[in-house]
């Protein structure tokens, strides 16, 4: 098989979208659309990916500078055929060519796969619509050989009947690409110079055109419009939702889940609604993961409840830990098993030891805590002050009383007890009872005041 080249277009203007962003930038599962594409094509080990680009400048050049890309940009844009030939310089002519679109964002590696197994020089993807509306037709001859593919625009009556349709996606031999480019002409209903035109150019030099279909109508859906865009969310949403439920996992409601990434899960994991997944996220075995958390990057291990409302960000939580309700995980928080954080707690950069609690509202920034340490309600570490960032150290089997302060940089040795309201500024010794608040007195025969009349 020759090398395969994939050009992207999107350089279109998404009026419809009626934003200032390029249409392809706009996300779908919390990626950019035409990263979508990007990453479908890259997983096909191409010798080269050019993006054609042109409304919106170079914003889609520059959000998409990860991937290993090239750019031709097309300006004016004068149409689908058009788009093409400011690519094809960039390719070699002993490849074959893959032409996909920068807002048909699910297009499926295996319908791919099967195109590129067709074998012909010139293979379009086509699917049939009961409501083909919009859409060009696929015109084949009496013995049902494709002979070329007419625009809505420019069909008669009669290929309006035709329920097959272009979704645009073609793969074609290189050189015979640049051949039929070269031969485009813009007569035509639009005043575009039609990519659609090289089939016909192809079958009067004789080629026989293949079709292969995709699997799933949704993989051919375009975006144009807010609409669109969020009727096809919902539609990739069903669709992962779907895998998770064949491999077993609980959900409360399919369709109340939103996997914006890769969501990896073990045995008896049960989800329930309004959650969203973002990013990498791995579950263990029976992890339960209650109403409305978000979870983005994290590890969760076997064993795990995550009660409702929950945030957890860049995250490593252990084994048979309980978090939440109301709990927030920010980067760099890595819990050991057991441990328990319950509401209103926050944890940023920070380690915790297996069997420690934060139970209620409590800071805990830029801290070690060793294990089984009892952090009590209201405390907070004071890692910051004005300028730099400090951590806390918390030895094994500490008790801090609560509403206490801890001024980092400051070491809270093992088995050290803190009275409840102190401000502990200095490190404390081992296995001591350290407090600093002032003593309690009363006034005897103090009375309060009353109004005066
Ligand atoms: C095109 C096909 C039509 C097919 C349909 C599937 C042609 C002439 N027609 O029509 O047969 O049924 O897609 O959706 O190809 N683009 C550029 N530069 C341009 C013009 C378009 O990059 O100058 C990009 C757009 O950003 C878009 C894609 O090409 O991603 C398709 O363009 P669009 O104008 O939407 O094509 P259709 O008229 O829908
Ligand atoms: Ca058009």
């Amino acid at each position: 098989m020759k090398p395969l080249n994939v050009i992207i277009l999107a350089a279109g203007k998404g009026t419809r979208m009626y934003s200032a962003k390029p249409k392809v930038l706009h996300a779908l599962a919390g990626k950019p659309l035409v990263a979508h594409v990007l990453d479908c094509a890259q997983s096909l080990n191409p010798e080269k990916v050019c993006v054609v680009y042109g409304h919106g400048g170079e914003s889609v050049p520059l959000a998409m500078a990860k991937y290993d890309a090239s750019y031709a940009l097309q300006e004016p844009q004068l149409g689908t055929g058009h788009a093409v030939q400011q690519a094809v310089p960039q390719l070699s002519d002993n490849s074959q060519t893959l032409v996909l679109y920068g807002d048909v964002p699910l297009i499926q590696q295996k319908t791919l796969h099967q195109m590129l197994q067709s074998g012909g020089l010139m293979t379009l993807l086509t699917v049939n619509m009961p409501n083909p509306a919009g859409y060009g037709r696929i015109v084949r001859d009496e013995s049902g050989s494709v002979v070329g593919i007419v625009e809505e625009k420019d069909a008669t009556d009669a290929q309006r009947l035709i329920l097959e349709v272009n979704t645009g996606i073609m793969l074609v031999d290189t050189a015979l690409l640049r051949q039929c480019l070269a031969k485009l002409g813009n007569n035509n209903a639009q005043g575009e110079y039609y990519l659609t035109d090289v089939v016909e150019l192809a079958v009067a030099q004789g080629v026989t055109i293949h079709t292969t279909q995709p699997a799933y109508e949704w993989e051919i859906h375009g975006i144009n419009n807010k609409s669109q865009l969020a009727v096809l969310e919902r539609t990739w949403q069903q669709v992962q939702a779907t895998a998770l439920l064949a491999q077993g996992i609980t959900l409360a409601d399919p369709a109340r889940i939103d996997v914006r990434g890769n969501l990896q899960c073990g045995q008896d994991v049960e989800i329930d609604v309004g959650c969203i997944f973002e990013g990498k996220v791995q579950l263990g075995n029976n992890v339960q993961i209650g109403a409305y958390c978000v979870i983005k990057n994290a590890t969760i291990s076997d064993g795990t409840q995550i009660a409702p409302f929950s945030h957890i960000d860049s995250s490593e939580v252990g084994e048979n830990c309980h978090i939440g309700p109301y709990a927030r995980l920010r980067p760099g928080t890595k819990l050991h098993n057991d441990v328990h954080v319950g509401n209103f707690v926050e944890i940023k950069n920070s380690e915790i030891s297996q069997a420690s609690k934060a139970n209620h509202l409590s800071y805990i920034g830029d801290a070690t805590i060793g294990s089984r340490v009892n952090v009590g309600a209201g405390t907070i570490t004071c890692n910051y002050d004005g300028a730099n960032k400090f951590r806390t150290i918390i030895g094994d089997d500490v008790f801090i009383g609560s509403d206490t302060q801890l001024v980092a940089p400051v070491t809270v040795a093992r088995g050290s007890t803190i009275g409840a309201g102190s401000t502990i500024t200095r490190n404390t010794p081992p296995d001591e009872l350290s407090l600093s608040r002032s003593k309690q007195m009363s006034i005897p025969g103090w009375s309060r005041p009353v109004k005066k009349r």
